[in-house]
């Protein structure tokens, strides 16, 4: 076989070709690909010059590393000229190999954006109140009622074609931004969310294509979004205090003839009501298109009766009442600063046809997509202008047909359409969002045929990383339900649930989850951003919040009356850095979140002097939503509070190890004092010397064997426990959110895979297939949302889109395909592939691009020969556990893996062959009875 080996996937800051990032000493990775076995890079150069063309000539006016003799090619750190506002970065890596040969990559670049305060010239611009006092129809927003979407516009000359033109924007609200009639950029919902008390997203966009010689336009038409609109079950919108939107742009052209136009919001910009009369995310867009101010987004449109904008002030910092501290809340003197975003946008990422139409009454049409998404509905349709078509969206139906809104709660939903009556009108709303699988429509008498519908599906874009597939379909239809939940709840921030007025950052939920998510998407910027929100709430004190961003309402914490510090949702806040640091090697995630995750600790151990975490002023929401469910988060149980303890212990063991590796010996020997202190206390309180704990419940044994809360000698009898507690359910589960992503893992790493496959399996309820059975699309929020004997469970909370009980995701790609991160190398430099053939399976496999690569493995069973197919990525090694009978003979194509001089055989480990194997890809073949 030829061999070819290729430099791809250049990336800075996990992004590719990032524009306006404001990271100074930016990260660069690349992925070696070579399919010859044990290809390795040896050395490393990175070229970085400030235009394509000075790369290309060879002229590095700002880095040439050198050639540099290391395997390393992730997180490079950018070691060049100081990076400054506006520079263009082009780089490109050449690459050594072990054969001696080098290759260089083709060009990327990124570019710097806005870093300093003062380079904004842009003033922030409102709409003047007038426009909508002369407009009968418009409507003026107030902490209740949903206010129309203004438009506005700047025209301006350029007296020759731009060289390049570079456009900076953000809001407080959500933009949608036009020039010259040409959007500016399909993302959604920009500035996306942030804590916006602490900081404003802004963007960066190349609009040099978009910009001619002579009169330009601007437009923009500004949204509501969570500065403004209802967020989760707020009764007032308005949360960061403020009902009014407005904007700030920055338009700066560098013309071919060396001058510089620079274009910004200010009152010269006109202003006017437009055709969306209202949006919000919660409630749904009215979009009247015979409002719609034809060519306004364009050169030559006359403004002459709009009204001049109106300058606001920027917004200045906000110290929240934090909980039960004496802070001092309310305004700084600081402006609020604009960071630019680091993380892949919101985009509509795929459409879905309906996949079939039901006219359930005359002229209500209820279209079933076929699947549960987020996002919005296109439509093509003609007809008469005036006609009203209204949408509404739910997850399910009734069982008469129609749609099933109950579990929406106050979200409405809803989005109406007016027509112009010109022609085949395509819409679809720009300002909301929805989590929905049918559609109701009404206000047209014939149907829309079914190719005139389209669900827009609207999601963070994190690049697909993973696939997995087995030959048992529903199994596989469980896998694609945890993906379709990711995408339908990791927008901008990781959230619960797309439907019900709820959709929050909730903190568990999201690191239950991680595991699985890091291996179905590359994750790494969207949970780099997401802790910054996640230490942006913290509070004076050092207590996490349990949901981030952070709400205001009562000027408290996430409107629970509670103060966050929630046991397993609060401790996100290490959790989160530690797992990004073991999937992706990232030590920057640790080192800028240390002080956070040590003030949290300090926080814990001082609340909890005897080092059980009872601390009562905090919500517990305990296994949330477990078997028989305890609902009220504010009172302790022992179950509670060994819940607590458990994280506690375990969030100081992952200090004790990330203090380890940033050289903080001190803290390393405080942490792992802590974890000890809290691990004795733990077995002081609930461990019996049987290895029976005193709280036996599922959720209790596994996180004791997960957290290694146990001595060695009882963790045998423990996991015994466990499954003496599935048998007694009839093997069947009892977990919550907490206990559940556990619960495989610890089956099959404490010899139980059995009990896990059984559990998998299991069709009735409780378990993870019954749903998939009737009909689930994605993952439920509860085990009992719905039942053959109680249809419905309570529409108060009854959500059909959460994430957390798919983490099983995590187990089918570490445990069945297994693939699994090498219990001391991060980042899948040196990973493991263990499977664990079971169930009855005939094959399972999964892929996983990895920060070095892809790596594939899968296995097949015919009688006792089971077959491994793994791909282990150029420049890492693997240890791979081939499953075989005791006594028999392993072989890689078809020679005894003893005669392959790459792979370096280690023995026996339990019913595995252990080899370690350099990149490449093999076949092996063993006998396996099990
Ligand atoms: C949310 C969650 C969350 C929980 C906290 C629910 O309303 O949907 O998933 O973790 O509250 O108790």
């Amino acid at each position: 076989m030829d061999t070819i080996t290729t430099v791809a996937c250049l990336r800075c800051e996990y992004l590719l070709n990032p524009i306006g990032i404001d990271e100074t000493r930016p990260r660069l990775s690349w992925v070696m690909e070579s399919n010859r076995r044990g290809a390795r890079q040896t050395a490393w150069q990175v070229l970085v010059a400030s235009s394509r063309e000075r790369l290309e000539q060879g002229n590095t006016d700002l880095w040439d590393s050198g050639r540099v003799e290391t395997d390393q090619s992730t997180h490079v750190v950018y070691n060049g000229a100081p990076l400054v506002s506006r520079m263009a970065c082009h780089w490109c890596v050449t690459v050594w190999d072990e054969t001696g040969n080098s290759i260089t990559s083709e060009p990327a670049f990124w570019t710097m954006g806005l870093l300093k305060p003062h380079d904004w010239r842009a003033r922030w611009i409102s709409q003047d109140p007038d426009i909508i006092h002369r407009d009968p129809e418009a409507v003026e927003g107030t902490a209740t009622e949903l206010g129309t979407s203004p438009l506005f516009r700047k025209a301006f000359v350029l007296p020759a074609k731009p060289r390049h033109a570079t456009l900076y924007a953000t809001a407080r609200g959500i933009f949608d931004l036009k020039l010259n009639g040409q959007r500016v950029s399909e993302d959604r919902f920009m500035p996306e969310w942030t804590d916006y008390d602490k900081r404003l997203h802004y963007r960066t966009f190349d609009v040099t294509e978009l910009l001619v010689t002579g009169e330009n336009a601007i437009g923009a038409m500004l949204g509501d979004g969570w500065w403004s609109g209802f967020i989760g079950w707020q009764e007032t919108r308005g949360q960061y205090g403020t009902l009014k939107n407005s904007l700030l742009i920055q338009l700066e052209a560098e013309l071919e003839n060396g001058g510089t136009v620079i274009v910004v919001t200010d009152t010269s910009w006109r202003c006017e009501t437009g055709p969306i009369l209202y949006s919000d995310f919660m409630m749904g867009e009215t979009y009247d298109a015979r409002r719609e101010r034809t060519g306004w987004d364009k050169s030559g449109f006359d403004d002459s009766a709009w009204l001049a904008a109106v300058e606001v002030a920027p917004s200045k910092v906000h110290i929240p009442k934090f909980g039960f501290s004496n802070n001092q809340p309310g305004e700084t003197d600081e402006d609020l600063p604009l960071v630019a975003q680091r993380s892949e946008p919101i985009r509509v990422v795929e459409t879905l046809r309906p996949v079939s139409m039901n006219e359930i009454r005359p002229g209500v049409f209820i279209y079933d997509l076929g699947q549960n998404i987020a996002g919005c509905v296109r439509l093509a349709v003609n007809g008469q202008a005036g006609t009203r078509i209204q949408l509404r969206h739910a997850e399910r139906l009734n069982p008469d047909g129609t749609l099933y809104t109950e579990n929406l709660r106050r979200a409405k939903a809803t989005d109406v359409y007016i027509l112009k009556g010109e022609g085949e009108e395509v819409w679809e709303p720009r300002f909301t969002f929805h989590g929905f699988q049918y559609i109701e429509l009404t206000g047209l008498k014939a149907a829309l045929p079914l190719d005139k519908i389209a669900g827009c599906v609207v999601t963070s874009s994190t690049p697909p990383a993973g696939e997995f597939e087995s030959s048992h379909p529903l199994v596989n239809r469980l896998w694609r339900n945890a993906i379709w939940s990711q995408k339908g709840n990791f927008l901008s921030v990781p959230t619960d649930c797309p439907q019900r007025d709820e959709r929050l950052g909730w903190m568990g939920d999201a690191q239950v989850f991680l595991r699985t998510a890091t291996y179905n998407m590359d994750v790494a910027a969207f949970f780099t951003k997401w802790m910054t929100d996640v230490t942006d709430s913290q509070d004076v004190d050092g207590v996490f919040p349990d949901i981030a961003p952070r709400l205001r309402e009562g000027e408290n914490f996430v409107g629970l009356d509670g103060l966050g510090g929630g046991a397993g949702w609060a401790d996100a806040g290490i959790i989160v850095p530690w797992t990004i640091w073991r999937v992706y090697g990232d030590r920057r995630i640790i080192e800028r979140n240390w002080d956070a995750m040590v003030r949290w600790l300090d926080w814990l151990e001082k609340a909890n002097p005897e080092g059980i975490r009872r601390h009562a002023l905090n919500n517990n929401y305990g296994d949330w939503l477990c078997i028989p469910s305890d609902r009220d988060f504010r009172t302790q149980s022992p179950m509670k509070t060994l819940l607590a303890t458990a994280y506690w212990a375990d969030d100081a063991a992952k200090m004790a190890r990330m203090a380890r590796q940033l050289g903080r010996t001190g803290d390393a020997e405080r942490f792992n004092a802590m974890h000890e202190r809290v691990r004795v206390a733990f077995q002081k309180e609930w461990l019996r010397e049987d290895g029976r704990l005193t709280v036996d419940t599922q959720t209790a044994y596994l996180l004791a064997l997960a957290f290694n809360l146990l001595p060695e000698e009882v963790r045998g009898r423990a996991a015994d426990h466990l499954v003496e507690n599935i048998k007694k359910l009839d093997w069947h589960l009892s977990t919550g959110f907490i206990g559940i992503s556990h619960l495989n893992p610890i089956l099959t790493l404490t010899g139980h895979a059995d009990v896990a496959y059984c559990l998998l399996l299991n069709e009735d309820y409780p378990s993870w297939l019954y749903p998939v059975i009737h009909g689930a699309t994605t993952i439920w929020e509860r085990w009992n949302g719905w039942t053959k004997e109680d249809g419905f469970f309570n529409p108060l909370m009854n959500s059909f889109n959460h994430y957390s009980l798919g983490s099983v995701g995590e187990w089918l790609y570490r445990c069945v395909a297994g693939i699994e991160l090498d219990p001391e190398i991060n980042s899948f430099k040196q990973f493991q592939i263990k499977p664990y053939p079971g169930g009855g399976l005939a094959y399972a496999g999964a892929s996983h691009q990895s920060i070095h690569g892809m790596i594939q493995s899968r296995w097949q069973r015919q009688d006792t020969t089971l077959t491994l197919d793994v791909s282990v990525p150029a420049n890492t090694t693997a240890r791979i556990y081939v499953p075989s009978d005791e006594g028999t003979m392993v072989k890689e194509g078809n020679i005894p893996v003893e005669q392959i001089p790459q792979i370096s055989l280690f023995g026996r480990d339990g019913q595995f062959v252990v080899f370690k194997v350099p990149a490449g890809r093999y076949v092996f073949k063993s006998t396996f009875s099990k």
